[in-house]
């Protein structure tokens, strides 16, 4: 991996060196870790991430979007001219790495690029438009590692391509995180929203904070200078303290956006009032990527600090500035880790749904061999069988079943082998009933009342 030297992989080298090898990934024992900024999700974690990804699918469905999965990886090009070459994504984040055949490729920093690729590659425009797009998948970024800030992070996002610029769409895209929030019991969120101009208004714009800030170019942090030749629009999002408080007094976006542009805003305003959706109107918001225009919104947790939840906005010039026809979209994606990161420090529970599982117990060698086939055939049915036939006592086998939210246990020892028989146990009732194994599958359904 190639990756420009920054402050944070200087940081972060300097941080390992305490606690291990960071050439190696070793810790001072010699174990190996999970590279930094990076994480495993653990079975104990997919109660969250279970859930966010049905309620995704869910709201796909009936919102009628598709899914699109675009490769991890993309030609480095690609990012560069939708992102910006000028964004720290594209400056400082990107993973790149040049492949045995030299082709530049990098680990993809988010999705819209991928899929605006996709669109035109795939000719999504002969389709009936627009094409509304969602997709779910790894997305990596070589940040300072912070509270909901990871190096790989798992996204979700929802793009309508095609058709044309309606508002209304602007809308249903806010409208489908919004949903999503509700969805996951996420309350107390803000939805700040903007409209960032088009490529008639926006450099006029550009030139007014060019000269404000010229006059303020001292109290500047370093980025922020070198963002006022080229992009003067990210200081306004800079959170350093010095270039926050000279926002105060900077020309705002919404009284200096064209005509075209403020009904454009207007209009999607209306929307969110008629879906009832709540907002705050924000004229200083701009984001970190360089392909919006028009409207552009986030939507934060009030509650818990993990920056932003959903957040996106019009893309109008995208697909132009790849080789595509003049193709309005606008779309969102939302950071999973932080959905989960919010759900949790909320307390928010989901009910423990009893499993349609149940638990396999042995007792005695004998059994154990011929617990095998009878586990086999009730898998082979349908049945989701939990076990633990490494365990040789009945206690401990209970023990293990006990953790499960199993309803069901199926207790088969040397009398039943001789028998065919199994003893079935409503956990719940603490009432068995042995039958005879030629019955076992159709019992086992019609009590956890599988088809
Ligand atoms: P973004 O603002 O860069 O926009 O990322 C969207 C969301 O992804 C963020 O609001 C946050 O929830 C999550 N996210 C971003 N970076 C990280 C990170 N390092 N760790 C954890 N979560 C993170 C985009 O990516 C655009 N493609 C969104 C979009 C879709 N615009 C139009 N369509």
């Amino acid at each position: 991996m190639i990756n420009k030297k920054s402050d944070s992989s200087v940081k972060s080298k300097k941080a390992s060196a305490k606690t291990g090898d960071s050439k190696t990934g070793k810790k001072k024992g010699g174990l190996f870790q999970v590279p930094r900024g990076m994480h495993d999700i653990l079975p104990i974690d997919w109660l969250w991430w279970d859930r966010v990804e049905k309620v995704i699918d869910d709201l796909a469905e009936r919102y009628n979007f598709g899914r699109i999965e675009t490769p991890i990886l993309e030609n480095s090009g690609l990012f560069q001219t939708t992102i910006g070459k000028e964004t720290d994504i594209v400056r400082k984040e990107m993973y790149t790495l040049k492949t045995k055949g030299s082709d530049l490729l990098a680990l993809r920093p988010e999705g819209t690029a991928p899929i605006a690729r996709a669109y035109i590659e795939n000719r999504l425009s002969s389709l009936s438009q627009p094409q509304k797009l969602f997709y779910y998948g790894p997305m990596f970024r070589h940040e300072r590692p912070q509270r909901g800030r990871f190096r790989q992070f798992y996204q979700a996002g929802f793009e309508i391509i095609g058709g044309n610029s309606d508002s209304v769409y602007d809308a249903q895209v806010i409208l489908i995180f919004d949903r999503l929030l509700r969805a996951l019991k996420i309350k107390e969120v803000e939805l700040s929203i903007n409209s960032v101009g088009c490529r008639i208004c926006r450099p006029n714009y550009k030139r007014q904070l060019q000269i404000y800030y010229k006059r303020h170019e001292k109290d500047l942090c370093a980025d922020c200078s070198r963002r006022l030749k080229d992009n003067p629009l990210r200081i306004l999002d800079c959170k350093k303290e010095s270039c926050q408080s000279l926002k105060e007094k900077a020309p705002s976006l919404l009284d200096k956006i064209c005509a075209g542009c403020t009904r454009h805003f207007k209009a999607v305003l209306e929307c969110l009032d008629e879906l009832e959706v709540p907002y705050r109107l924000d004229n200083y918001l701009v984001r970190g990527l360089d392909y919006y225009s028009k409207t552009v919104f986030e939507f934060f947790s009030e509650g818990v600090d993990v920056g932003a939840l959903p957040a996106g906005g019009r893309y109008d010039y995208l697909i132009e500035a790849i080789g595509g026809r003049p193709t309005p979209a606008v779309g969102g994606a939302v950071g999973i880790e932080r959905l989960v990161e919010v759900m949790r420090e909320s307390g928010i529970r989901f009910p423990g749904r009893l499993k349609k599982e149940i638990f396999f117990i042995h007792v005695g060698e004998l059994a154990k061999k011929k617990s095998l086939k009878v586990i086999e055939e009730l898998r082979s049915a349908g049945i989701a069988v939990a076990e633990a036939l490494g365990k040789e006592s009945v206690k401990s086998q209970l023990r293990v079943a006990d953790k499960k939210n199993v309803t069901l246990a199926l207790i088969f020892g040397q009398r039943e082998v001789y028998e065919k028989s199994i003893i079935i146990r409503d956990l719940k009732l603490g009432l068995q009933e042995s039958v005879t194994l030629d019955k076992m599958t159709s019992e086992v359904k019609k009590r956890l009342k599988i088809k």
